[in-house]
């Protein structure tokens, strides 16, 4: 473990499932990201974000972007925490995975969110990240129920999490860029997960939970 990890648990956080790594994103890493989200995402005509951070442009994009991700460390708390995992396929950076909580100690739920760079899309990675991140959180983490949210018009996302397990649960209206828009709930227990094809190695999970739940270690 090098020593900022030693300082900062989720820095000693890493999952390995076949040919992925996904690992917190540190500031060494973020010039190498914002190429990929420089080259774009999603096409101009979906907007698949509730928050549109795609919408910005070139100097404003990179420091909403790194604002979001320093944010998310600054103000992580046993009341709410969102866990952002960087994900490397065969040692190329191509998304990023994440999952976000509140009141985890009494609600053990958790909302799953991704983006690969577009190049990267089709290719089943959307799918064993996600994957991967669902056996952290129900295996590592201590979750009962992880959910999604996903735009009727996103079919991609819809795509995997029917394909890990989730189940619809409901929709809601949402404002996306002062238009109604319909989002799609979804949700997957632990028995429905349907497991990667490859073992998901976890390193760092203890110290992870025990600062997630107040604890020094
Ligand atoms: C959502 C996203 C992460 C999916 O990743 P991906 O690697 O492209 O997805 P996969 O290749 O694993 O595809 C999973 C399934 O989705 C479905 N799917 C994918 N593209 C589809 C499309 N255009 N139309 C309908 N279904 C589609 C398929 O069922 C596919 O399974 P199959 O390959 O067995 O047919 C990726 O598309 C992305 O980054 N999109 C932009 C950002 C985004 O939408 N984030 C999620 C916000 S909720």
């Amino acid at each position: 473990m090098d020593a900022l990890a030693k300082l900062w648990p989720p820095f000693g956080l890493r999952v390995t499932c076949g040919p992925l790594v996904m690992r917190p994103l540190r500031d060494d890493d973020f010039a190498e990201v914002l190429t990929v989200v420089h080259a774009g995402i999603h096409g101009p005509d979906l907007m698949p974000f509730s928050f549109p951070w795609t919408d910005f442009d070139g100097a404003e994009q990179e420091r909403q972007f790194l604002q979001y991700h320093w944010g998310e460390r600054a103000s992580l708390k046993p009341e709410a925490w969102a866990l952002d995992l960087g994900v490397w396929h065969e040692g190329r950076f191509v998304g990023v995975q994440g999952v976000a909580t509140h009141d985890f100690q009494v609600t053990r739920t958790g909302e799953t969110g991704s983006w690969l760079g577009m190049e990267f899309h089709g290719r089943g990675i959307g799918t064993l990240m996600r994957q991967a991140i669902c056996v952290l959180c129900f295996d590592h983490l201590g979750f009962e129920e992880v959910t999604s949210g996903a735009f009727a018009d996103n079919q991609p996302s819809q795509g995997v999490s029917r394909k890990v397990g989730y189940r619809e649960n409901g929709a809601r209206r949402f404002a996306r860029k002062g238009s109604l828009a319909t989002m799609v709930q979804l949700v997957l227990r632990p028995e429905d997960l349907v497991r990667p094809a490859y073992d998901v190695e976890v390193e760092g999970a203890e110290r992870f939970v025990a600062l997630v739940q107040g604890r020094a270690t």
